[in-house]
């Protein structure tokens, strides 16, 4: 161990360092997440060994052609292999974040086993969990059979030194890496230093021997990966699997990704038998649609290179408070202020003295601001009580004109909405006709939206 000569204190949700202890983090607002650490010893390099250890710097040109870089790792998984961008990338760290017991050990167990299945090396040390209990788990998704290696241990040093004998390994997983410890730092397993010093020996082992490491992370209440925050700059890319407690589908999200988009999602289920992936999420968001009920439309959504087709739900009641009640679910909450804004000056539809309730069907989250469209359909609807029609999807972004703008793709999006029954668009002026079995009523104003449903009540 090393010699403990200087101690810090360290806020352990976002890594910054205090000399002094102190109840809230100025930097991120958090209280009571400071505490003493260890701080990491940094040894001075004589100048004459420091002259053995000079870099070299290659020229980029000779890059070229100097041999191709190693084949993309691909599972066949392929929705864990489209957010990866096309399957994981030699040498490159991920990171996994999420809330405990969404499934990340299951995505990454079947993961490993169908890379070990396809002639990779493969070792899934758990820091959690037994060797036998990662077996158990196994044998409940069929992969018992695979040859995975596993190993259960937290010493980062130790699990280096495991995975650097035999064959090269292709792909490590570490579950978690809040488990995990260094022998070169004194702070208890899962402080920010711990995790930071922990992970920087892993990044360097990816870089150093060309194997994929993938590292779990869980995530704090606010969403943020605790510990891991640090981590976040370290990798190559961070996926966030996020999922609702009341439903089975799970969601892989790329918040950042050195060596693929970050706007693609991957669609799983979680049933008895592990995830499976949903190659169709519109009709799974679909399912359970109440068409033909005021207050819903169907939104044509893209989730990156793929549609999304989900139900927006609005209801609107008189409000007995002095503020009346704004809640958002699955949307953002100024976004919504902002469309109600722009119905009240440009449309005349007052909803002053209304509570607003919306609601993204399926426990789905929207980030498109093309969805303004669906969600002034679905407020007008809620309004007035004229349902729209149960086959029209919607989709356009709103100005603060009153106008509506074309968005991104609208061919994709019609032709989903066509594949799965719609007989009817509404989207904005220009860019969207043209797909077969789809007619489209082209709207260049909240106003005219307007003017259409109250022409249905
Ligand atoms: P797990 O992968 O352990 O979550 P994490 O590693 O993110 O903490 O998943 C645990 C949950 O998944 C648990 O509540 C049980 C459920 N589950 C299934 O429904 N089916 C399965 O086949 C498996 C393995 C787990
Ligand atoms: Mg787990």
């Amino acid at each position: 161990m090393a010699k403990r000569d200087q101690t810090s204190f360290a806020c352990q949700a976002c890594g910054a360092v205090y000399t002094r202890w102190q109840g809230k983090c100025d930097a991120c607002g958090a209280w009571n997440t400071i505490a003493e650490e260890a701080a990491a010893v940094a040894q001075a390099v004589p100048a004459a060994q420091r002259a053995g250890r000079k870099g070299r710097a290659v020229a980029l040109e000779s890059l070229e052609g100097a041999g191709k870089p190693a084949p993309r790792l691909v599972c066949g998984i392929g929705e864990l292999d489209r957010v990866a961008g096309g399957g994981f990338v030699p040498g490159s760290v991920l990171l996994i974040g999420g809330d405990p017991g969404i499934g990340k050990s299951t995505l990454l167990v079947q993961a490993s086993a169908a890379l070990a299945r396809r002639g990779l090396k493969v070792v899934y040390v758990s820091g959690e969990e037994a060797v036998d209990q990662v077996r158990l788990r196994a044998q409940r998704l069929g992969l018992a059979q695979s040859p995975v290696g596993l190993a259960a241990e937290t010493n980062a040093e130790n699990i280096i030194a495991t995975l650097a004998a035999g064959p090269p390994v292709h792909l490590a997983v570490i579950d978690s890496i809040q488990t995990m410890w260094s022998d070169s730092v004194e702070s208890a397993p899962g402080t920010v230093t711990q995790v930071r010093t922990s992970a920087q020996l892993l990044v360097r082992y990816a870089k150093q021997t060309g194997a994929c490491v993938i590292l779990v992370g869980h995530v704090t209440k606010d969403g943020q990966i605790a510990g891991p925050r640090v981590v976040e700059h370290m990798v190559d890319a961070v996926f966030s699997f996020e999922g609702d407690g009341g439903h089975q589908f799970r969601i892989l999200r790329a918040q950042k990704n050195r060596f693929g988009p970050t706007d693609e999602i991957g669609v799983f289920e979680m049933t008895g038998a592990g995830l499976s992936e949903v190659p169709n999420p519109s009709e799974l968001f679909l399912s359970n649609r109440d068409a033909g009920a005021p207050g819903t439309a169907v939104f044509a959504g893209m989730e990156g290179t793929r549609p999304v087709l989900v139900e927006i739900q609005a209801l609107v009641a008189p409000s007995s408070l002095g503020t009346p009640r704004r809640a958002v679910v699955g949307w953002d909450p100024a976004r919504l202020s902002m469309v109600l804004a722009v119905l009240d000056a440009r449309c005349g539809v007052r909803l002053g003295g209304h509570d607003v309730y919306l609601n993204v069907a399926g426990g789905f989250r929207i980030a498109e601001p093309a969805a303004d469209l669906a969600v002034a359909a679905a407020l007008v609807s809620a309004l007035t009580g004229a349902p729209l029609p149960a086959d029209a999807v919607y989709f356009g972004e709103a100005s603060l004109t009153g106008a509506v703008r074309p968005v991104a793709q609208g061919p994709a999006r019609l032709k989903e909405a066509a594949k799965l029954g719609f007989a009817q668009a509404v989207a904005p002026t220009g860019g969207a006709e043209g797909v077969d079995g789809i007619a489209v009523t082209p709207v260049g104003s909240l106003a005219a939206l307007v003017a259409q449903i109250a022409a249905r009540a």
